[in-house]
């Protein structure tokens, strides 16, 4: 698999399909979408955006998660931009419809299978982390984690008995092919870094994690060129925080890359910052098919204010660009546009530094960090 630019050929119109979502979601996507078309000005490219009602706002519309013909379109799309779902209102533990299912339609039904979720702090951000700034120093990892199988997608039984005797089941499969097409994906994306693969799991318990152990360490002899570490979960948990420099490819099963993930976000400043991209092997004219959202969840507390941290979403929708649209330049350059942004001082309340009294940060709602990172889009020089 190709992870990075495509070839860059074709039309230059990309019908991208967008899902707002909850929450903070709505507020993100705007911003990032604003940025995009920014970049489409500047790099010579329309997008053609869809909207998809999904998540919490599609059960109050439709009384489903997503519904069939918004899946196929956003399967039939060149890529889907997606905020967050789900939030208080559709928690209930009861309910047999909520909002996360919709994720698990998009990612299972369009084989979307490895999720990509780097991490590196922009060094402006060093004092945003509660991490000592010499921990920090040279943090650039990227947590693959398998996304379509284990204990997500396992059976279960929800929880049922008389009170004080209730039992509730969930099972975590994974059959070879699974583990195979993520790790050799790890092992490819290794080889374009630091040539380190850490393969993060629990089989000192599970039995899953030995397979994934065994069928990893059998894939590694055909990369003798890269350094494979086996690392129990438990422990990663611990080195993500106290050496984080030492990992360059994690990957792992979906249940502990979901969670090390968010834990990685401390590292870079903010849950807000953190992009991602869900692929499989759907190819478009453009790139590779998939699905670009920020690691972060719809954020309820701050919802609705303009206050929620784009950058996620921005990055998210750089990788877009560079991945599925085959639109390298305009990756790189909204990504510079993010550094400059932040290089200027700008911030969201999430990332303003408490011990900075004013030495030039702008704290500013989302609305107007979009607008701050299109100023600096559109100041850069374009390297034709
Ligand atoms: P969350 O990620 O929404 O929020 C955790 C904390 O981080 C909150 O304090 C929030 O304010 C803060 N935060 C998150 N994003 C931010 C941003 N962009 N800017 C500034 N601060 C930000 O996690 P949660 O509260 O556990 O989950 C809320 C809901 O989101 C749940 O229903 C959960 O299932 C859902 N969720 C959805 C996705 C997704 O759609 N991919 C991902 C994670 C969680
Ligand atoms: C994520 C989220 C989801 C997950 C939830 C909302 C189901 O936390 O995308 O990281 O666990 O995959
Ligand atoms: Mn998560």
């Amino acid at each position: 698999m190709t992870v990075g630019p495509g070839p860059g050929t074709g039309p230059r119109t990309y019908r991208v399909a967008t899902i707002p979502g909850d929450g903070v979601g709505p507020e993100v996507v705007a911003a990032a979408r604003r940025v995009v078309d920014a970049a489409g000005g500047r790099f010579g490219f329309t997008v053609d955006w869809s909207e998809h009602v999904v998540g919490g706002a599609a059960i109050d519309a439709y009384g489903v998660a997503i519904r069939d013909e918004d899946l196929a379109a956003c399967g039939a799309a060149d890529a889907i931009l997606l905020g967050a779902v789900g939030g208080p209102r559709w928690s209930d533990p009861s309910a047999t419809v909520r909002p996360e299912q919709a994720l698990f339609a998009l990612r299972g039904g369009l084989g979307l299978f490895a999720n990509l979720r780097p991490v590196s702090i922009h060094p402006t951000l060093v004092a945003s982390s509660p991490l000592r700034p010499e921990l920090l120093e040279g943090v650039d990892m990227v947590i693959v984690r398998e996304l379509t199988g284990g204990i997500y997608f396992g059976d279960r039984d929800e929880p049922s008995g008389e009170p004080g005797a209730r039992t509730a089941l969930d099972i975590l499969p994974y059959a070879e092919h699974e583990i195979s097409r993520i790790v050799r994906l790890a092992f490819e994306m290794a080889r374009t870094r630091r040539g380190i693969v850490t393969q993060v799991d629990k089989a000192n318990v599970l039995a899953t994690s030995r397979l994934w152990r065994r069928v990893t360490d059998e894939i590694a002899l055909e990369y003798p060129d890269v350094r494979l570490n086996h690392q129990l979960v438990d422990s990663c948990a611990m080195l993500l925080i106290r050496r984080p420099a030492d990992f360059d490819v994690i990957v792992t099963e979906n249940l502990f890359g979901d969670i090390l993930s968010d834990e990685a976000a401390v590292l870079a400043g903010s849950l807000g910052v953190l992009p991602s991209a869900s692929l499989g092997a759907r190819r478009t004219e453009h790139g590779t098919f998939g699905l670009y959202e920020p690691i972060h969840g719809s954020a309820p507390d701050i919802a609705g204010r303009d206050i929620a941290d784009p950058i996620g979403t921005i990055l998210s929708a750089a990788m877009m660009l560079g991945t599925s649209l085959g639109c390298a330049d305009a990756a790189e350059a909204v990504e510079g546009a993010v550094g400059r942004a932040l290089d200027d001082g700008w911030r969201t309340a999430d990332l303003a530094d408490p011990a900075d009294t004013g030495d030039g940060l702008v704290v500013v709602g989302t609305t107007a960090f979009a607008t701050a990172v299109i100023d600096a889009l559109q100041a850069a020089e374009v390297v034709a």
